[in-house]
């Protein structure tokens, strides 16, 4: 069987700016994909290449074998550290909207009975993420944690088979954090989502991931600092017991963040 997503010797370049480089792997469905990697080493850029929204400009991008097409599709959705959710929107419209554009190639605006089917999923898809009282509340009424409940919803509903989260619980309390963990957790399974998430919590990827990816530069040249670009320097396929490598925090945080910190 092919791997729902692969990406074959991809190289992302800014003009002279090598990005990523020799990005080579295959992703399986039903995988929850934890990406870490320090600032700027190309994270977000790799999850607009999966999303669509950025074309390689080497190698390839196949999503079930197929070359993928340079624009977003309905298998995909997204949520970002923050606003992903439109402001001027109720919980229940945001996510309302969501349906609308899952009506590709363009959104659409739903009437009659297919209005009413859209309303009911979308007051489903609030309620699983437990926002089910907030369905006329805005964005700004909410907290960050509310916020980012929204955001999922909003991407969920159009049912992607792989979801992308980009930093989803950076802004969070930690207690907050723990409660989104959960709720991750549980739409993972009961979707049988695809989840890719960068994180900056190394412990984050470790918990929630089946397996976890590392960016990072391989070679530098100090006198041209973009000549090389990130690729994948660790691939660790987790079980619940696995520890990150010291090496591998080191990289990230620098020489001691205790392990025990990561439990
Ligand atoms: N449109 C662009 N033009 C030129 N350089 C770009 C462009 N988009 C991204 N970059 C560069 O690509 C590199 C990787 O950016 P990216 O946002 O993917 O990093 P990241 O790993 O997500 O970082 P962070 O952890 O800070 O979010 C950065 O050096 C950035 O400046
Ligand atoms: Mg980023």
């Amino acid at each position: 069987m092919s791997a729902l997503l692969e990406l074959r010797n991809v190289w992302v370049e800014y003009g002279e700016k090598v990005v990523l480089e020799r990005v080579g792997l295959q992703l399986a469905e039903g995988s929850f994909v934890g990406v870490v990697g320090p600032s700027g080493a190309g994270k977000s850029t790799f999850l607009r290449l999966i999303l669509g929204q950025e074309a390689p400009t080497r190698g390839q991008v196949l999503l079930d074998g197929t070359p993928m097409r340079a624009e977003c599709g309905p298998d995909r959705g997204v949520v970002f550290q923050r606003y992903s959710v439109f402001p001027h929107l109720t919980a229940l419209r945001n996510v309302m909207f969501g349906i609308e554009c899952a009506q590709a190639p363009f959104a659409v605006r739903l009437f009659g009975s297919k209005r009413r089917d859209a309303r009911d999923t979308a007051v489903e898809m609030l309620a699983a993420v437990g926002l089910e009282h907030s369905l006329d509340v805005y964005p700004a009424q909410m907290s960050g944690g509310m916020q980012q409940r929204l955001a999922i919803a909003q991407a969920l509903v159009k049912h992607p088979r792989i979801l992308l989260l980009d930093e989803p619980f950076g802004a969070l309390d930690p207690g907050i954090r723990l409660d989104m963990h959960a709720l991750i957790t549980r739409l993972w399974q009961e979707h049988g989502l695809t989840i890719v998430m960068v994180t900056h919590d190394i412990g984050e990827a470790f918990k929630l991931g089946t397996r976890v990816l590392a960016f990072d530069k391989r070679r530098v040249d100090p006198h041209a600092p973009h000549r090389f670009g990130a690729t994948v320097t660790y691939d660790l396929p987790l079980d619940r017991k696995t520890l990150p490598p010291a090496a591998l925090v080191e990289a990230l945080y620098g020489a001691d963040l205790p392990q025990k910190d990561l439990a």
